[in-house]
């Protein structure tokens, strides 16, 4: 085992340290560090390559490259993929438990195994467990295989043996290596097992999907320090207690990110929603103040998401803000500028923001339909129905251009929106489009 020694590992980054503080030094986030036992052997196997690539010209890179792809079997992950699975590739689903990732997971085990030998290892759950499971939602074919084991070195031997053609890994937080002293789901065990898993697809060519659980909270070790080693990220969001499941690529090193798959999750496990702009407009209550169409996009597939405001007169000393699928600290900016340039006191209000179907978005051109879904609930007037809009708000209250422009025009345009408020500075040139300078030109067309 060789002599040990006490580090401090990052759970948000992985960067680690000899000594503990309160705030990690490489990505300045609290109380994240943790401390954990790494052996003098550990430690220099870690700074060792075993094999090395050679330089190729760019020229003949093409025909590298040049690799069929693997069907999940679901068309909208397929795309979402940036066309299937390639081989060797190293996938990281993360999502809060119960979300539906092992039921996902299953689904696109079945599919494969219609065609090719699939191995799905169950750390979290018992064979038996994830039998009935895919008795539920009709998973359960000759080809694919179950593992329940928690080790990481046997599971390498089993995968060199076995010689499956796809592997599932759920969850990562349960595996552990028998090398290290530390516990399953710590920084170093989820950092050692998940490179272990990539060195392995990448030297077999067996896509390998990972499982990684993350909670409210971030307790758990993980997401972050994993998705430095996978190809490929997707976090899987959605609300509690409603259908609506939302994949998100937030990094493709063989597609591009940002680019979304909808699903509904029912009795028979998930399905795929074809349409969701379509699927989330049919939801949309007519006629009622504090709701906006926004047209959404982080990559080239928008969807249109509707975006709901509740202002109402508090009865706290200080007024409640809350919010679902949008940032907090973003609201409470929204909330200044709209009180200095509109000239609507805001201090006596409560106010509810709510991105419907459990999509996060984190992208600024929300921010003017935010604002706008804010006003149209104070002066409890609804936006029209044919209105979307887009565009950052800068804090003098100007809007500012925002990406993916053509995209999002395009789409609300497919479902008849002719009135779409837009950047002043959009070069787009179209009937539909109404470009605005500031939040108070954008108001208007409220009124
Ligand atoms: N009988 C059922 N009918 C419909 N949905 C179910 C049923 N059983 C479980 N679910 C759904 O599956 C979810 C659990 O999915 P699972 O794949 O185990 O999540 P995860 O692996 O992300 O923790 C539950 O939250 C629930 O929404
Ligand atoms: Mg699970």
């Amino acid at each position: 085992m060789g002599k040990i020694k006490t580090v401090y590992i990052c759970s948000q980054c992985g960067a680690t340290f000899p000594t503990w503080s309160g705030r990690c030094a490489s990505c300045g986030s609290w109380n994240t560090l943790t401390e954990e036992i790494k052996t003098k052997s550990q430690a220099k196997k870690e700074r060792g390559k075993s094999s090395y690539n050679r330089p190729i010209p760019i020229t003949k890179a093409s025909i590298e490259e040049k690799q069929e792809r693997l069907s999940t079997g679901i068309k909208t992950l397929d795309e979402a993929l940036g066309g299937g699975i390639v081989p060797g590739q190293v996938i990281l689903i993360s999502g809060e438990p119960g979300i539906g990732k092992s039921t996902l997971l299953l689904q696109v085990s079945s599919n494969i195994s219609a065609y090719k030998k699939v191995l799905y290892i169950t750390g979290e759950e018992s064979v038996h467990q994830v039998y009935l499971r895919g008795q539920r939602i009709g998973a359960v074919s000759e080809n694919l295989h179950i593992l329940s084991e928690t080790e990481l070195n046997s599971i390498l031997h089993i995968i060199k043996d076995f010689k499956p053609d796809f592997v599932i890994v759920d969850s990562v937080q349960t595996l552990y290596s028998a090398d290290l002293e530390s516990a399953p789901g710590s920084v170093s065990q989820v950092r050692e097992v998940s490179s272990k898993l990539t060195e392995i697809a990448k030297i077999t060519n067996i896509p390998v999907i990972i499982v990684g659980q993350v909670t409210k909270e971030g307790s758990i070790a993980g997401p972050k320090v994993l998705e430095h080693v996978v190809d490929t990220v997707a976090q899987f969001e959605g609300e509690r207690g409603h259908a609506y499941r939302v994949l998100k690529i937030v990094k493709n090193r063989f597609g591009a990110s940002g680019e979304i798959a909808v699903f509904s999750m029912e009795e028979k496990g998930l399905k795929e929603v074809e349409d969701p702009s379509s699927f989330f407009l049919s939801e949309r209550p007519e006629g009622k103040s504090g709701s906006i169409i926004f047209p959404f996009t982080e990559g080239a597939k928008p969807v249109l998401v509707e975006v709901q405001a509740l202002v109402s007169k508090t009865v706290y000393a200080v007024p409640q803000r809350k919010t679902q699928g949008f940032d907090i600290n973003r609201l409470s900016i929204l909330i200044a500028i709209i009180e200095k340039e509109i000239g609507i006191f805001l201090k006596d209000k409560d106010i509810f923001v709510n991105v419907v179907g459990g999509v996060s978005i984190k992208e600024p051109a929300v921010d003017l339909p935010v604002a706008l879904a804010i006003i149209s609930s104070i002066i409890d007037k609804p936006v029209p129905s044919n209105l979307t809009a887009f565009g950052e708000i800068g804090l003098t209250g100007e809007i500012r251009s925002v990406y993916y422009t053509e995209h999002r025009i395009k789409e609300a345009k497919k479902f008849g929106f002719d009135k779409i408020i837009v950047p002043y500075s959009t070069e787009v040139e179209d009937k539909s489009l109404i470009k605005v300078k500031n939040i108070q030109e954008a108001v208007s067309y409220l009124r």
